[in-house]
């Protein structure tokens, strides 16, 4: 069983006062025939502005994200991940969004070519087979990551004004690739050092499987606790506008 615990900073929003979109995000119309791809469109026009943060919707910086820590307990594997940045998010494209108003169901599919995380790790326990152990520096790339956030909605009457509830979010991803280096294992000894790097790698596909989840589970509660700022302050008639204002 894979346990994923998260350590993030961002507080929850609280005000109640609708608001506007900001304005880089332009809202697409429900009776738009090419719905989902006005929404693709939007988002990735949207993803300059957003990736810069916003501190109005507590849209936190991506150009680099910052996080203090991502612990992660995998089977009898444990690993630290201390002063988290992760960068590649300005080559994000949006690939594909389905919005279905009926079902109220939203996907938004997002293509990173070199996702880069580097950080202060601990490492203690076994992968695959062998034992690790080791304190120093990290540096994992998902390499050609498909990143597919995926979440249902109620709607909820507030002030007189609809808004989204979000529901059942979940971040699902698959990489090309991927690349880890860990710095000093084992204490320092540089041979059994290089050997386990080694082994990472070429068993990259499992060592993801341990380590990506808890990683994605991360960006997958911003991204959550992101769209909730919006979600909250925005009344769902100003995200899809609504051809007869009921
Ligand atoms: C991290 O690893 C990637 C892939 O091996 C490499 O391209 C990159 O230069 C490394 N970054 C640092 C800071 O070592």
């Amino acid at each position: 069983m894979l346990k994923v615990e998260c350590v993030v900073f961002f507080a929850v929003m609280s005000c109640l006062e609708a608001a506007k979109l900001p304005s880089y995000i332009i809202p697409c119309s429900a009776s738009d025939p090419n719905l989902n791809e006005c929404g693709r469109k939007h988002a990735q026009d949207a993803l300059p502005s957003v990736i810069k943060g916003d501190p109005k919707f507590k849209l936190p910086s991506l150009e680099p994200l910052k996080l203090p820590e991502i612990k992660i307990t995998s089977g009898n594997l444990r690993v630290d991940l201390l002063n988290v940045i992760i960068k590649g998010f300005d080559n994000a494209q949006v690939k594909d969004m389905q919005i279905d108003l009926k079902n109220k169901h939203i996907s938004l599919t997002v293509f990173i070519d070199k996702a880069n995380l580097l950080s202060n790790y601990e490492i203690s326990g076994n992968i695959l087979i062998l034992p690790i152990r080791g304190k120093g520096r990290s540096n994992i790339t998902f390499a050609g990551g498909s990143y597919k956030y995926d979440f249902d909605y109620t709607l909820k009457d507030k002030h007189g004004d609809k808004y989204m509830i979000m529901k059942n979010n979940k971040l699902d991803f698959k990489t090309e690739r991927s690349y880890f280096y860990f710095e000093n294992l084992f204490g320092g000894d540089n041979q059994l050092g290089e050997q386990m790097n080694k082994f990472l790698n070429e068993n990259w596909e499992t060592v993801e499987q341990e380590l990506g989840p808890a990683i994605t589970q991360t960006m997958s509660t911003i991204i959550t606790s992101s769209l909730n700022g919006i979600f909250d302050k925005v009344p769902f008639k100003d995200i899809i506008l609504q051809p007869n204002p009921a």
